[in-house]
């Protein structure tokens, strides 16, 4: 059986008078790719943040790697969230540190994962140097160590957060819109370096993204480790789920055979194949 990586159960989180997600029940297990998409405001970007916590869910459950997060001490979420790797919206690195300080700063705030609290009492530079050159290699950026974020093109800088998002070997792995605002060939680039972190490395995602080609890529395409393209691959299909989002309501859940041959007006829209 799958480990359950991911589980909300009937998960409602208000803001006030608005409820950005109403009744939300699914389970992300070991292996699968979820493909989350929704018209802006729908919930998305706060369906992965309630997913670690940083948003808070006002009734419902919520479990990462089958431990319910509510009620837990801060220290013990700590952990939990250590064993997720999260590219936000717009990316998101600080501006103020370069490449190799953005990349190193999960592994440098890791605290030791028995819960004692404290940092990790020694940090193994050599370690941790090899590990952030492994992260920017694998995203193909392994020159740009000393550059600042300002330095990089956007696609650049949409790979050294994955770099960032994947520097701890997380199991689990959120991205928030990593295509949103690029060109079809960086936007490309990006979803073939996230389908080769799965493949690589055998990790659970969440995608958030409006393109539809997005979704199409992972589920029938792998990496190919011989030549590092992607090539057609009949079995990505059956671990892509997609999830559709309207005003707060999962209002769709499944392969992408059952996702285009929905019939809701809403679904259909973000279907299209070209
Ligand atoms: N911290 C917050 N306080 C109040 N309202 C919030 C907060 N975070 C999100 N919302 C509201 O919740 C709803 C869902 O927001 P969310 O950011 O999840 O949308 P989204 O689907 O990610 O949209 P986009 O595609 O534009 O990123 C929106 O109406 C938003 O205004
Ligand atoms: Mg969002």
């Amino acid at each position: 059986m799958p480990e359950s990586m991911l589980r909300f159960e009937n998960v409602t989180v208000r803001f006030d008078q608005l409820e950005a997600l109403k009744d939300v029940s699914f389970e992300l297990k070991e292996g699968e790719t979820r493909i989350v998409m929704g018209a802006a405001g729908s919930g998305k970007t706060v369906l992965l943040k309630t997913a670690i916590g940083l948003d808070c869910a006002s009734s419902g459950k919520i479990s990462l790697f089958d431990q319910e997060i509510q009620g837990k001490a801060e220290r013990d979420l700590f952990d939990l969230r250590q064993r997720v790797g999260v590219l936000f919206q717009e990316g998101a690195l600080f501006d103020s540190m370069n490449v190799e300080r953005n990349v190193g700063y999960p592994l440098l705030t890791r605290r030791d994962v028995k819960g004692s609290g404290k940092k990790a009492a020694k940090v193994d530079m050599a370690a941790t140097h090899a590990r952030i050159q492994e992260a920017l290699d694998f995203v193909e950026l392994g020159q740009t160590l000393k550059l600042m974020p300002a330095e990089l093109s956007g696609g650049m800088r949409r790979r050294a957060a994955i770099a960032r998002a994947v520097a701890t070997k997380p199991p689990l792995l959120l991205y928030d819109s990593p295509t949103a605002g690029l060109d079809p060939i960086t936007a490309y680039t990006i979803m073939a370096l996230i389908i080769k972190e799965r493949d690589v490395d055998n990790t659970t995602a969440m995608v958030v993204t409006y393109r539809y080609q997005d979704g199409n890529l992972v589920a029938n395409f792998r990496y190919n480790p011989e030549d590092g393209q992607l090539v057609p691959d009949e079995k990505a299909a059956a671990k892509t789920i997609f999830m559709v989002l309207k005003e707060g309501r999962l209002i769709f859940e499944g392969v992408q055979e059952k996702l285009e041959s929905s019939t809701d007006e809403y679904v259909k829209k973000f279907v299209k194949r070209d």
